[in-house]
Protein backbone atom coordinates (compact mmCIF):
# COMPACT_ATOMS: atom_id res chain seq x y z
CA UNK A 1 0.00 0.00 0.00
CA UNK A 2 2.60 2.26 1.35
CA UNK A 3 4.84 1.12 -1.80
CA UNK A 4 2.01 2.11 -4.46
CA UNK A 5 1.49 5.35 -2.33
CA UNK A 6 5.47 6.16 -3.39
CA UNK A 7 4.82 5.51 -7.24
CA UNK A 8 1.84 7.78 -7.24
CA UNK A 9 3.63 10.92 -9.05
CA UNK A 10 2.45 13.77 -11.09
CA UNK A 11 3.35 14.29 -14.61
CA UNK A 12 6.29 16.44 -13.90
CA UNK A 13 7.63 14.08 -11.45
CA UNK A 14 7.27 11.11 -13.78
CA UNK A 15 10.17 11.95 -15.77
CA UNK A 16 12.38 8.72 -16.36
CA UNK A 17 14.77 8.11 -13.29
CA UNK A 18 17.73 6.33 -14.61
CA UNK A 19 20.83 8.07 -13.34
CA UNK A 20 23.85 8.00 -15.60
CA UNK A 21 26.67 5.40 -14.77
CA UNK A 22 29.37 7.49 -14.54
CA UNK A 23 27.44 9.78 -11.18
CA UNK A 24 29.66 8.59 -8.71
CA UNK A 25 27.38 8.34 -5.45
CA UNK A 26 29.26 8.56 -1.92
CA UNK A 27 28.09 9.37 1.96
CA UNK A 28 29.66 11.32 4.16
CA UNK A 29 29.94 12.00 8.11
CA UNK A 30 32.40 14.45 10.04
CA UNK A 31 35.24 13.81 12.29
CA UNK A 32 33.39 15.37 15.63
CA UNK A 33 29.60 13.96 14.81
CA UNK A 34 30.92 10.29 14.22
CA UNK A 35 34.32 9.68 16.20
CA UNK A 36 34.01 9.90 19.88
CA UNK A 37 37.27 9.20 21.61
CA UNK A 38 37.46 12.69 22.59
CA UNK A 39 40.16 12.51 24.98
CA UNK A 40 41.83 9.26 23.61
CA UNK A 41 45.39 8.71 22.48
CA UNK A 42 46.31 12.25 22.88
CA UNK A 43 44.01 13.48 20.97
CA UNK A 44 43.15 17.09 21.60
CA UNK A 45 40.28 19.08 22.86
CA UNK A 46 38.62 20.88 20.17
CA UNK A 47 36.03 23.98 20.67
CA UNK A 48 32.84 21.44 20.21
CA UNK A 49 34.33 19.50 22.61
CA UNK A 50 35.01 22.53 24.92
CA UNK A 51 31.12 23.94 23.97
CA UNK A 52 29.26 20.57 25.14
CA UNK A 53 31.34 20.22 28.76
CA UNK A 54 31.22 23.48 29.51
CA UNK A 55 27.52 24.87 28.06
CA UNK A 56 25.28 21.78 27.76
CA UNK A 57 22.17 23.99 27.49
CA UNK A 58 23.67 25.35 24.17
CA UNK A 59 22.89 21.53 22.70
CA UNK A 60 18.99 20.26 22.42
CA UNK A 61 19.42 17.32 24.44
CA UNK A 62 22.66 18.57 26.57
CA UNK A 63 24.27 15.75 24.76
CA UNK A 64 27.83 15.77 23.76
CA UNK A 65 29.97 13.83 21.35
CA UNK A 66 32.41 12.28 24.25
CA UNK A 67 31.26 8.88 22.35
CA UNK A 68 29.09 9.70 19.51
CA UNK A 69 29.03 7.23 17.03
CA UNK A 70 32.34 5.28 18.04
CA UNK A 71 33.72 5.43 14.93
CA UNK A 72 37.24 5.66 16.36
CA UNK A 73 36.75 2.30 17.19
CA UNK A 74 34.29 1.38 15.02
CA UNK A 75 35.82 2.37 11.90
CA UNK A 76 35.77 -1.49 10.29
CA UNK A 77 31.74 -1.89 10.77
CA UNK A 78 31.61 1.99 9.02
CA UNK A 79 33.79 0.68 6.17
CA UNK A 80 31.13 -3.15 5.60
CA UNK A 81 28.66 -0.61 5.81
CA UNK A 82 29.94 1.45 3.08
CA UNK A 83 30.62 -1.70 0.92
CA UNK A 84 27.15 -2.94 1.44
CA UNK A 85 25.89 0.16 -0.10
CA UNK A 86 27.67 0.16 -2.73
CA UNK A 87 29.08 4.01 -3.14
CA UNK A 88 32.09 4.69 -4.38
CA UNK A 89 33.49 7.67 -2.66
CA UNK A 90 33.30 8.23 1.67
CA UNK A 91 33.39 11.46 2.60
CA UNK A 92 34.89 12.07 6.10
CA UNK A 93 36.55 14.78 7.91
CA UNK A 94 40.30 14.76 9.61
CA UNK A 95 39.66 16.01 13.32
CA UNK A 96 42.71 18.82 13.82
CA UNK A 97 43.58 18.21 17.37
CA UNK A 98 43.73 14.01 16.69
CA UNK A 99 46.78 15.24 14.46
CA UNK A 100 47.86 18.48 15.88
CA UNK A 101 46.22 18.30 19.57
CA UNK A 102 47.62 21.91 20.40
CA UNK A 103 46.77 23.27 16.57
CA UNK A 104 50.36 23.73 15.86
CA UNK A 105 52.42 21.59 13.93
CA UNK A 106 55.69 21.30 16.75
CA UNK A 107 53.48 18.65 18.47
CA UNK A 108 51.75 15.29 16.28
CA UNK A 109 49.85 12.86 17.57
CA UNK A 110 51.38 9.64 16.01
CA UNK A 111 48.13 7.46 17.28
CA UNK A 112 45.74 10.37 15.48
CA UNK A 113 47.47 10.11 12.20
CA UNK A 114 47.74 6.51 12.04
CA UNK A 115 43.76 5.86 12.81
CA UNK A 116 43.34 7.75 9.36
CA UNK A 117 45.84 5.60 8.03
CA UNK A 118 43.95 2.57 8.78
CA UNK A 119 40.59 3.77 7.66
CA UNK A 120 42.07 5.03 4.29
CA UNK A 121 43.73 2.30 3.69
CA UNK A 122 40.76 0.08 4.85
CA UNK A 123 38.55 1.95 2.47
CA UNK A 124 41.02 1.65 -0.79
CA UNK A 125 41.17 -2.20 -0.46
CA UNK A 126 37.40 -1.92 -0.10
CA UNK A 127 37.38 -0.17 -3.43
CA UNK A 128 36.31 3.04 -1.89
CA UNK A 129 37.82 6.32 -2.31
CA UNK A 130 38.10 8.67 0.78
CA UNK A 131 37.61 11.82 0.20
CA UNK A 132 38.85 14.17 3.08
CA UNK A 133 37.08 17.82 4.49
CA UNK A 134 40.28 19.33 6.07
CA UNK A 135 38.45 21.41 8.56
CA UNK A 136 34.95 20.59 9.61
CA UNK A 137 34.59 22.89 12.39
CA UNK A 138 36.43 21.32 15.29
CA UNK A 139 39.31 23.83 15.40
CA UNK A 140 41.97 22.79 18.27
CA UNK A 141 40.38 24.73 21.52
CA UNK A 142 43.58 26.66 21.80
CA UNK A 143 43.47 28.25 18.80
CA UNK A 144 39.92 29.37 19.33
CA UNK A 145 40.80 31.08 22.82
CA UNK A 146 43.89 33.21 20.81
CA UNK A 147 40.83 34.26 18.29
CA UNK A 148 40.47 31.22 16.30
CA UNK A 149 38.90 32.08 12.65
CA UNK A 150 38.70 35.59 13.36
CA UNK A 151 41.88 36.78 13.21
CA UNK A 152 44.55 36.62 10.57
CA UNK A 153 46.69 33.75 12.53
CA UNK A 154 44.78 31.70 11.86
CA UNK A 155 45.09 31.43 8.38
CA UNK A 156 48.99 30.27 8.21
CA UNK A 157 48.19 28.03 10.99
CA UNK A 158 45.56 25.89 9.06
CA UNK A 159 47.88 26.03 5.88
CA UNK A 160 50.54 24.19 8.02
CA UNK A 161 48.07 21.54 9.29
CA UNK A 162 46.86 20.73 6.16
CA UNK A 163 50.02 20.98 4.70
CA UNK A 164 50.94 18.62 6.73
CA UNK A 165 47.63 15.94 6.66
CA UNK A 166 48.48 16.31 2.81
CA UNK A 167 52.20 15.29 3.20
CA UNK A 168 50.79 11.96 5.58
CA UNK A 169 48.22 10.91 3.05
CA UNK A 170 47.95 12.96 -0.80
CA UNK A 171 49.71 9.57 -1.89
CA UNK A 172 46.61 8.05 -1.49
CA UNK A 173 43.69 10.14 -0.91
CA UNK A 174 42.10 11.66 -4.22
CA UNK A 175 39.39 13.71 -3.60
CA UNK A 176 40.26 16.75 -1.24
CA UNK A 177 38.11 19.44 0.23
CA UNK A 178 39.27 22.56 2.22
CA UNK A 179 36.27 23.13 4.49
CA UNK A 180 33.15 22.50 5.30
CA UNK A 181 30.05 24.97 5.12
CA UNK A 182 32.05 28.28 5.97
CA UNK A 183 28.36 29.99 6.21
CA UNK A 184 27.50 28.34 9.49
CA UNK A 185 30.70 28.03 10.84
CA UNK A 186 31.29 32.11 10.54
CA UNK A 187 27.59 32.96 11.15
CA UNK A 188 26.55 31.15 13.64
CA UNK A 189 28.80 28.94 15.10
CA UNK A 190 32.04 31.93 16.06
CA UNK A 191 30.07 33.81 18.21
CA UNK A 192 29.09 31.13 20.64
CA UNK A 193 32.57 29.41 20.58
CA UNK A 194 34.82 32.38 21.00
CA UNK A 195 34.94 33.36 24.49
CA UNK A 196 33.69 36.76 25.17
CA UNK A 197 35.23 40.23 24.55
CA UNK A 198 38.16 38.47 22.02
CA UNK A 199 36.47 39.80 19.26
CA UNK A 200 33.51 42.18 17.81
CA UNK A 201 30.25 40.21 17.34
CA UNK A 202 29.26 42.88 14.40
CA UNK A 203 32.75 42.14 12.81
CA UNK A 204 32.97 38.03 13.27
CA UNK A 205 31.08 36.78 10.73
CA UNK A 206 32.80 38.68 7.95
CA UNK A 207 36.66 38.47 9.10
CA UNK A 208 35.85 34.93 9.70
CA UNK A 209 34.84 34.52 6.13
CA UNK A 210 37.48 36.42 4.53
CA UNK A 211 40.17 34.45 6.56
CA UNK A 212 39.02 31.02 5.80
CA UNK A 213 38.64 32.07 1.89
CA UNK A 214 42.39 33.27 2.18
CA UNK A 215 43.06 30.03 3.81
CA UNK A 216 41.44 27.75 1.02
CA UNK A 217 42.97 29.65 -1.49
CA UNK A 218 46.29 28.91 0.16
CA UNK A 219 46.08 25.57 0.62
CA UNK A 220 44.78 25.07 -2.92
CA UNK A 221 47.86 26.31 -4.12
CA UNK A 222 50.04 24.32 -1.77
CA UNK A 223 48.06 21.51 -3.02
CA UNK A 224 48.50 22.23 -6.70
CA UNK A 225 52.35 22.00 -6.09
CA UNK A 226 53.16 19.44 -4.60
CA UNK A 227 50.48 17.33 -3.78
CA UNK A 228 48.19 16.78 -6.73
CA UNK A 229 50.22 14.87 -8.81
CA UNK A 230 50.89 12.62 -6.25
CA UNK A 231 47.86 10.88 -7.20
CA UNK A 232 45.72 13.09 -10.12
CA UNK A 233 43.80 14.77 -6.71
CA UNK A 234 41.03 17.46 -7.26
CA UNK A 235 40.44 19.97 -4.49
CA UNK A 236 37.84 21.93 -3.80
CA UNK A 237 35.60 23.17 -0.66
CA UNK A 238 31.70 22.19 0.59
CA UNK A 239 29.65 25.05 0.91
CA UNK A 240 26.38 25.55 1.40
CA UNK A 241 24.33 26.56 -1.12
CA UNK A 242 20.20 27.16 -0.39
CA UNK A 243 17.84 28.42 -2.10
CA UNK A 244 15.46 31.65 -1.89
CA UNK A 245 12.16 32.07 -3.35
CA UNK A 246 9.89 35.24 -3.18
CA UNK A 247 6.49 34.98 -1.82
CA UNK A 248 4.40 37.07 -4.35
CA UNK A 249 7.43 37.75 -7.39
CA UNK A 250 6.78 41.38 -7.32
CA UNK A 251 10.06 43.20 -7.99
CA UNK A 252 10.74 44.61 -4.59
CA UNK A 253 11.15 40.98 -3.19
CA UNK A 254 13.11 40.13 -6.39
CA UNK A 255 15.84 42.08 -5.55
CA UNK A 256 15.66 41.42 -1.59
CA UNK A 257 15.48 37.55 -2.93
CA UNK A 258 18.73 38.26 -4.74
CA UNK A 259 20.21 40.02 -1.79
CA UNK A 260 19.76 37.27 -0.02
CA UNK A 261 21.20 34.77 -2.60
CA UNK A 262 24.05 36.97 -2.51
CA UNK A 263 24.80 37.58 1.24
CA UNK A 264 24.46 33.64 2.18
CA UNK A 265 25.22 32.05 -1.12
CA UNK A 266 27.67 34.58 -3.14
CA UNK A 267 29.74 35.66 -0.19
CA UNK A 268 31.18 32.56 0.32
CA UNK A 269 31.68 31.45 -3.27
CA UNK A 270 31.89 34.81 -5.51
CA UNK A 271 35.46 35.16 -4.31
CA UNK A 272 36.64 31.69 -5.89
CA UNK A 273 34.13 30.77 -8.61
CA UNK A 274 33.32 33.77 -10.42
CA UNK A 275 35.03 35.41 -13.32
CA UNK A 276 35.79 38.63 -11.30
CA UNK A 277 36.72 37.56 -8.24
CA UNK A 278 35.95 39.42 -4.86
CA UNK A 279 32.93 39.83 -3.44
CA UNK A 280 29.69 39.72 -4.79
CA UNK A 281 29.47 43.70 -6.00
CA UNK A 282 25.48 43.53 -4.73
CA UNK A 283 26.79 42.27 -1.32
CA UNK A 284 29.67 45.21 -1.15
CA UNK A 285 26.83 47.76 -1.79
CA UNK A 286 24.73 46.29 1.11
CA UNK A 287 27.34 46.41 3.95
CA UNK A 288 28.21 49.81 3.04
CA UNK A 289 24.78 50.52 3.70
CA UNK A 290 24.12 48.94 6.77
CA UNK A 291 27.41 49.65 8.41
CA UNK A 292 26.79 52.88 7.79
CA UNK A 293 23.50 52.55 9.60
CA UNK A 294 25.05 50.68 12.55
CA UNK A 295 27.61 53.42 13.19
CA UNK A 296 30.56 52.20 11.13
CA UNK A 297 32.80 54.18 9.14
CA UNK A 298 34.11 52.03 7.31
CA UNK A 299 32.41 48.72 5.92
CA UNK A 300 31.96 46.14 8.35
CA UNK A 301 32.57 43.53 5.49
CA UNK A 302 36.76 43.88 4.74
CA UNK A 303 38.13 44.57 1.22
CA UNK A 304 40.36 42.23 -0.56
CA UNK A 305 42.94 43.78 -2.47
CA UNK A 306 43.70 42.84 -5.89
CA UNK A 307 45.96 40.68 -5.32
CA UNK A 308 44.26 38.93 -2.56
CA UNK A 309 41.08 38.63 -5.45
CA UNK A 310 43.67 36.93 -8.16
CA UNK A 311 44.86 34.69 -4.68
CA UNK A 312 41.69 33.37 -3.80
CA UNK A 313 39.72 33.19 -7.62
CA UNK A 314 39.53 29.64 -9.32
CA UNK A 315 41.05 28.17 -6.51
CA UNK A 316 38.93 24.55 -6.91
CA UNK A 317 38.58 21.89 -9.42
CA UNK A 318 35.01 21.57 -9.27
CA UNK A 319 31.82 23.42 -7.59
CA UNK A 320 30.99 21.17 -4.04
CA UNK A 321 27.31 22.22 -3.10
CA UNK A 322 25.69 21.48 0.14
CA UNK A 323 22.31 21.94 -0.46
CA UNK A 324 19.42 21.10 2.20
CA UNK A 325 17.01 24.40 2.46
CA UNK A 326 14.96 26.79 0.64
CA UNK A 327 13.75 29.80 2.27
CA UNK A 328 10.15 31.53 0.85
CA UNK A 329 11.05 35.06 1.90
CA UNK A 330 8.65 38.14 1.88
CA UNK A 331 8.66 41.47 1.21
CA UNK A 332 12.13 42.89 3.01
CA UNK A 333 12.70 46.73 2.98
CA UNK A 334 16.16 47.55 3.10
CA UNK A 335 16.60 49.80 5.91
CA UNK A 336 14.96 46.81 8.02
CA UNK A 337 16.76 44.51 6.12
CA UNK A 338 19.92 44.62 9.21
CA UNK A 339 17.58 42.59 11.29
CA UNK A 340 16.32 40.44 8.62
CA UNK A 341 19.55 38.89 8.35
CA UNK A 342 20.37 38.58 11.73
CA UNK A 343 18.38 35.04 11.38
CA UNK A 344 20.78 33.78 13.83
CA UNK A 345 19.79 35.67 16.67
CA UNK A 346 15.95 34.78 16.61
CA UNK A 347 15.78 31.33 14.72
CA UNK A 348 18.96 29.69 14.84
CA UNK A 349 20.16 29.29 18.37
CA UNK A 350 16.51 28.23 19.25
CA UNK A 351 16.73 25.58 16.84
CA UNK A 352 15.24 27.07 13.13
CA UNK A 353 11.84 26.23 13.66
CA UNK A 354 9.68 25.84 10.97
CA UNK A 355 6.92 27.88 11.42
CA UNK A 356 7.55 31.07 9.71
CA UNK A 357 9.93 33.31 11.53
CA UNK A 358 9.41 36.71 11.88
CA UNK A 359 12.33 38.80 11.30
CA UNK A 360 12.32 42.37 13.54
CA UNK A 361 11.55 45.26 12.24
CA UNK A 362 8.13 47.18 11.80
CA UNK A 363 6.92 45.44 8.79
CA UNK A 364 7.39 41.96 10.09
CA UNK A 365 9.44 40.43 7.39
CA UNK A 366 8.58 36.92 7.52
CA UNK A 367 10.89 33.97 6.11
CA UNK A 368 9.55 30.68 5.81
CA UNK A 369 12.60 27.99 5.84
CA UNK A 370 11.09 24.50 3.93
CA UNK A 371 13.45 21.98 4.40
CA UNK A 372 13.53 18.22 2.28
CA UNK A 373 12.19 20.12 -0.57
CA UNK A 374 13.49 18.76 -4.20
CA UNK A 375 13.34 21.62 -6.55
CA UNK A 376 15.78 23.25 -4.46
CA UNK A 377 18.63 21.85 -5.88
CA UNK A 378 17.91 22.38 -9.43
CA UNK A 379 17.00 26.22 -8.73
CA UNK A 380 20.47 26.56 -7.41
CA UNK A 381 22.46 25.14 -9.79
CA UNK A 382 21.04 26.84 -12.19
CA UNK A 383 21.86 29.72 -9.99
CA UNK A 384 25.35 29.29 -9.98
CA UNK A 385 25.38 28.44 -14.10
CA UNK A 386 24.13 31.86 -14.56
CA UNK A 387 26.46 33.19 -11.40
CA UNK A 388 29.77 32.00 -11.75
CA UNK A 389 29.69 29.87 -15.35
CA UNK A 390 31.31 27.07 -16.70
CA UNK A 391 31.99 24.64 -13.90
CA UNK A 392 31.90 21.17 -12.87
CA UNK A 393 29.43 20.16 -9.80
CA UNK A 394 29.61 18.04 -7.21
CA UNK A 395 26.72 17.43 -4.69
CA UNK A 396 29.26 17.25 -2.10
CA UNK A 397 26.35 16.75 0.58
CA UNK A 398 22.27 16.31 0.46
CA UNK A 399 20.19 13.95 2.96
CA UNK A 400 16.73 13.97 4.59
CA UNK A 401 15.94 15.68 7.87
CA UNK A 402 14.32 12.98 9.59
CA UNK A 403 12.93 15.14 13.36
CA UNK A 404 13.83 12.86 16.31
CA UNK A 405 12.18 9.56 14.99
CA UNK A 406 13.76 5.81 14.95
CA UNK A 407 12.33 4.82 11.98
CA UNK A 408 13.55 2.15 10.45
CA UNK A 409 10.77 1.91 7.22
CA UNK A 410 11.87 5.16 6.55
CA UNK A 411 9.42 6.00 3.64
CA UNK A 412 9.74 9.53 3.68
CA UNK A 413 13.30 9.97 3.52
CA UNK A 414 13.12 6.78 0.49
CA UNK A 415 10.85 9.57 -0.97
CA UNK A 416 13.02 12.41 -0.88
CA UNK A 417 16.18 11.02 -2.52
CA UNK A 418 13.78 9.96 -5.12
CA UNK A 419 12.61 12.44 -5.81
CA UNK A 420 15.99 14.75 -5.10
CA UNK A 421 18.01 12.73 -7.38
CA UNK A 422 14.93 13.24 -9.98
CA UNK A 423 15.83 16.81 -10.01
CA UNK A 424 19.67 16.11 -10.51
CA UNK A 425 18.34 13.98 -13.76
CA UNK A 426 16.67 16.94 -14.40
CA UNK A 427 19.39 19.58 -14.11
CA UNK A 428 21.84 17.26 -16.10
CA UNK A 429 19.18 16.58 -19.07
CA UNK A 430 17.16 19.50 -19.11
CA UNK A 431 19.55 22.16 -18.24
CA UNK A 432 22.28 20.94 -19.09
CA UNK A 433 24.72 20.61 -16.37
CA UNK A 434 27.46 18.45 -15.41
CA UNK A 435 27.09 16.76 -11.98
CA UNK A 436 29.54 14.64 -11.40
CA UNK A 437 28.56 12.91 -7.82
CA UNK A 438 25.72 12.71 -4.84
CA UNK A 439 26.72 12.67 -1.89
CA UNK A 440 24.13 11.46 0.57
CA UNK A 441 24.53 12.97 4.65
CA UNK A 442 24.37 10.97 6.12
CA UNK A 443 26.09 7.50 6.56
CA UNK A 444 24.51 7.31 9.96
CA UNK A 445 22.41 9.07 12.50
CA UNK A 446 24.91 11.12 14.51
CA UNK A 447 25.76 14.01 17.03
CA UNK A 448 23.98 16.83 14.77
CA UNK A 449 25.66 19.93 16.37
CA UNK A 450 22.96 22.55 18.30
CA UNK A 451 20.49 19.58 17.92
CA UNK A 452 22.61 16.42 19.42
CA UNK A 453 20.86 13.57 18.87
CA UNK A 454 17.90 14.82 17.83
CA UNK A 455 18.24 15.14 14.48
CA UNK A 456 18.25 12.16 12.09
CA UNK A 457 19.70 11.92 8.90
CA UNK A 458 21.39 8.45 8.55
CA UNK A 459 20.70 6.21 6.07
CA UNK A 460 21.61 3.45 9.30
CA UNK A 461 19.75 4.15 12.57
CA UNK A 462 22.54 3.98 15.74
CA UNK A 463 21.64 3.05 18.64
CA UNK A 464 23.09 5.94 21.34
CA UNK A 465 22.06 4.01 24.65
CA UNK A 466 23.78 0.55 23.26
CA UNK A 467 27.36 0.65 24.35
CA UNK A 468 28.34 -1.33 21.23
CA UNK A 469 26.39 1.82 18.99
CA UNK A 470 24.94 -1.04 17.18
CA UNK A 471 23.94 0.30 13.44
CA UNK A 472 21.08 -0.78 11.32
CA UNK A 473 20.22 -0.24 8.09
CA UNK A 474 17.22 1.64 6.98
CA UNK A 475 15.03 1.16 4.58
CA UNK A 476 16.58 4.02 2.86
CA UNK A 477 20.02 2.42 3.14
CA UNK A 478 18.47 -0.50 1.51
CA UNK A 479 17.14 2.02 -1.88
CA UNK A 480 20.20 3.89 -1.80
CA UNK A 481 22.17 0.66 -1.84
CA UNK A 482 20.05 -0.60 -4.98
CA UNK A 483 20.46 2.97 -6.73
CA UNK A 484 24.51 2.99 -6.27
CA UNK A 485 23.92 -0.41 -8.34
CA UNK A 486 21.08 -0.17 -10.77
CA UNK A 487 20.74 3.11 -11.03
CA UNK A 488 16.90 2.97 -11.84
CA UNK A 489 15.18 5.61 -9.12
CA UNK A 490 11.30 3.58 -9.89
CA UNK A 491 12.80 -0.19 -10.32
CA UNK A 492 14.68 0.20 -7.17
CA UNK A 493 11.59 1.35 -5.33
CA UNK A 494 10.11 -2.65 -5.98
CA UNK A 495 12.84 -3.71 -4.68
CA UNK A 496 13.17 -2.18 -1.10
C1 LIG B 1 54.72 25.11 19.55
O1 LIG B 1 54.53 26.37 18.95
C2 LIG B 1 53.69 27.24 19.66
C3 LIG B 1 53.50 28.50 18.82
O2 LIG B 1 54.68 29.00 18.38
C4 LIG B 1 54.30 27.54 21.01
O3 LIG B 1 53.43 28.39 21.75
C5 LIG B 1 54.50 26.24 21.77
O4 LIG B 1 55.16 26.49 22.97
C6 LIG B 1 55.30 25.26 20.93
N1 LIG B 1 55.32 23.98 21.60
C7 LIG B 1 56.42 23.25 21.69
C8 LIG B 1 56.28 21.93 22.39
O5 LIG B 1 57.47 23.59 21.20
C1 LIG C 1 36.31 55.81 12.31
O1 LIG C 1 35.93 55.38 13.60
C2 LIG C 1 37.00 55.16 14.48
C3 LIG C 1 36.46 54.55 15.75
O2 LIG C 1 35.16 55.00 16.01
C4 LIG C 1 37.75 56.46 14.70
O3 LIG C 1 38.85 56.24 15.57
C5 LIG C 1 38.26 56.96 13.37
O4 LIG C 1 38.87 58.22 13.50
C6 LIG C 1 37.11 57.10 12.37
N1 LIG C 1 37.65 57.41 11.05
C7 LIG C 1 37.15 58.33 10.27
C8 LIG C 1 37.79 58.51 8.94
O5 LIG C 1 36.17 58.98 10.60
C1 LIG D 1 6.02 48.63 5.53
O1 LIG D 1 6.64 48.73 4.26
C2 LIG D 1 5.93 49.50 3.32
C3 LIG D 1 6.72 49.46 2.03
O2 LIG D 1 7.04 48.22 1.66
C4 LIG D 1 5.70 50.91 3.80
O3 LIG D 1 4.91 51.60 2.88
C5 LIG D 1 5.06 50.89 5.15
O4 LIG D 1 4.98 52.19 5.67
C6 LIG D 1 5.80 50.01 6.12
N1 LIG D 1 5.10 49.91 7.37
C7 LIG D 1 5.68 50.19 8.51
C8 LIG D 1 4.80 50.06 9.73
O5 LIG D 1 6.84 50.50 8.59
C1 LIG E 1 28.11 -5.74 22.46
O1 LIG E 1 29.16 -6.48 21.86
C2 LIG E 1 29.66 -7.52 22.64
C3 LIG E 1 30.89 -8.10 21.95
O2 LIG E 1 30.62 -8.33 20.60
C4 LIG E 1 28.55 -8.54 22.86
O3 LIG E 1 29.02 -9.60 23.68
C5 LIG E 1 27.36 -7.86 23.52
O4 LIG E 1 26.29 -8.76 23.63
C6 LIG E 1 26.93 -6.65 22.73
N1 LIG E 1 25.91 -5.93 23.45
C7 LIG E 1 24.75 -5.55 22.90
C8 LIG E 1 23.82 -4.80 23.78
O5 LIG E 1 24.45 -5.81 21.75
Amino acid sequence: MLIIFLFLCTLSSCTPGILPTDLIFGVATSSYQIEGAWNEDGKGENVWDRLTHTKRDKIADKSTADTACDSYHLWETDIKMLKWLGVKIYRFSISWPRILPTGYTNVTNRAGIEYYNRLIDGLLEAGIEPMVTLFHWDLPVDLQLRGGWNVPESISLFVDYADFVMSQYADRVRYWLTMNEVRIYCDHNTNILIPDGLIDPERAPYDCTRNLLLAHAKVYHIFNKKYRSLNNGLMSVANLFAWYETAMGDEDEKKSTELLLQYYNGRFNHPIFSNEGGWPSLLIEYMEEYSKSKGYNTSLLPPFSEEEKQLIKGTADYIGVNHYFTFISKKVSIEKSDMFFNTNEISWREGWPETPIPAIGENKTKEYKKYNYSPGIRHVINWIRENYEEWDILITENGYRGGNIRDLIDLKRVSYIRDLLRQVILSMKEDGHKIIGYIYWSLMDNFEWWSGYKEKFGLFDVDFKDPNRTRTARLSAKYFACITRRRDLDACLRNV
